[in-house]
């Protein structure tokens, strides 16, 4: 919290300021992820909440997908996928809503902490393990039948339109508990890069369907979910997309990380009048290439640590806010991909000081528009 009021009047400082200074410069910030959050307990949300708060982070982002089962070490309280037995269509009675009101609750209980949501709206990862949209489409059509990109259009203002249980109001004017909405986590990327770059209008028809329902001034940001790696993420054609607020970033091998080949990106999106936000990178724990993390031999704490360090560097650096993949309530087990850093495990201190650190560091985006002081 004490994070919280200095980044707000940082934010104040600029109102005051920006009348003399023509540049006006902000400061950067972090996150982090957390796929499953609308599972977790009172307590697994309070133990994460607080350390992320702690780090000074200030945005965590969440998905739709249900689970039945523990992840990543953290026992559950299962929940069904919004969209669990049939494609809805627009039918409200169709969805099962309560993937939604848990985040309802999650996030009142984040905004208390000085963390707003991102919220992820659909993700490849449902599409590929056989959801509704892939039984009736398949993971190709999915994103070029004009069938499928309404029905999916559907669920996004379904999204957009919930009434949060606590608060009467519908997520798309929830500003202060909401930091942005994104169609889907890294559309296609299981189709390739050539793929992804002959359908790269999908995102900014997804992006259109967003911000038909946000209006232009809602305080909250619309974002593309990113790729996998930084040339896949940065397309022309979501640069050039003005329903489009934010292009994601995701990467995870060591050439992405470097401040040098992440600066030619920051260039093309400040030409473009776009910001870029660092959604998911991650530190591997094995001795393997970062960007292929299954399994291995753990590397050395103090080895695996300077690599955090060298990476959150990096791309602080080069003036992209970043989000790390994925802070966990609990010791990390080292399951599947494992980049996790659990709240109680020895990398977690060199992360909590890398996201401190972004808070004043200049960013190379303003995102105060998404931070402003909450209202009452
Ligand atoms: C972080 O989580 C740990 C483990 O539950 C807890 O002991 C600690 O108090 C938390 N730290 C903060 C700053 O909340
Ligand atoms: C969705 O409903 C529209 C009519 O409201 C219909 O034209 C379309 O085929 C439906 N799509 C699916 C996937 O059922
Ligand atoms: C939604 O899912 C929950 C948990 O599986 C179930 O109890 C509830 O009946 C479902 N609601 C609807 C409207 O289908
Ligand atoms: C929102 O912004 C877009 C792009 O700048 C513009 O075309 C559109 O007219 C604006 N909509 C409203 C309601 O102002
Ligand atoms: C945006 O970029 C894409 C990809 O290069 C291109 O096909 C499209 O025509 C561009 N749109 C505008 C409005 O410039
Ligand atoms: C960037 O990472 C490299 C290692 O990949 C490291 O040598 C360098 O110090 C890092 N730069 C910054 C600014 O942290």
């Amino acid at each position: 919290m004490r994070s919280s009021s200095s980044l707000l009047a940082g934010a104040s400082l600029l109102l005051v300021f920006g009348v003399v200074h023509c540049v006006i410069a902000a400061n950067s910030f972090a996150g982090s992820n957390l796929y499953y959050a609308a599972g977790l307990t009172e307590n697994e949300q309070s133990v994460l909440l607080e350390n992320l708060s702690s780090a000074g982070m200030k945005v965590l982002r969440v998905w739709l997908d249900g689970q039945s089962t523990d992840q990543k070490g953290t026992p559950i309280n299962p929940f069904p996928s919004l969209e669990p037995t049939q494609i809805c269509n627009g039918t409200a009675s169709c969805y099962n809503d309560t993937v939604l009101e848990r985040l309802d609750a999650f996030m009142v209980a984040s905004q208390a902490h000085g963390i707003k949501l991102l919220i992820s709206m659909h993700s490849w990862n449902a599409l590929d393990a056989g959801d509704v949209y892939e039984q009736v489409f398949g993971t190709t059509d999915f994103y070029t039948d004009p069938d499928a990109r309404s029905a999916f259009d559907a669920r996004l203002v379904h999204v957009l339109n919930h009434v949060h249980v606590g608060i009467g109001k519908p997520w798309k004017e929830l500003k202060d508990h909401i930091f942005g909405f994104e169609a889907e986590n890294e559309a296609m990327i299981g189709l390739g890069q050539s793929f992804i770059e002959d359908h790269q209008e999908w995102q900014c028809g997804r992006a259109r369907t967003i911000r038909g329902q946000l209006g232009n001034n809602s305080g909250i940001a619309v974002m593309t979910g990113g790729e996998s790696f930084l040339t896949e993420s940065v397309q022309p054609g979501f640069l050039n997309c003005t329903a489009l607020d934010v292009v994601s970033i995701h990467a995870y091998g060591v050439g992405d990380l470097l401040t040098s080949a992440i600066q030619p990106f920051v260039e093309q999106a400040q030409a473009a009048g776009i910001k870029l936000l660092f959604e998911e990178w991650g530190a591997c724990f094995y001795d393997t290439e970062n960007n292929d993390c299954p399994v291995g031999d753990a590397l050395p704490t103090e080895v695996r640590n300077q690599n955090i360090r060298d990476f959150a560097g990096n791309i602080t650096a080069s003036g992209i806010p970043w989000l790390y993949w994925q802070v966990i309530p609990n010791a990390d087990p080292h399951e599947g991909n494992d980049y996790e850093i659990g709240v109680t495990d020895p990398s977690w201190p060199t992360l909590k000081y890398a996201a401190q650190q972004t808070l004043q560091a200049p960013a190379a985006f303003d995102f105060s528009d998404y931070f402003s002081a909450p209202q009452h």
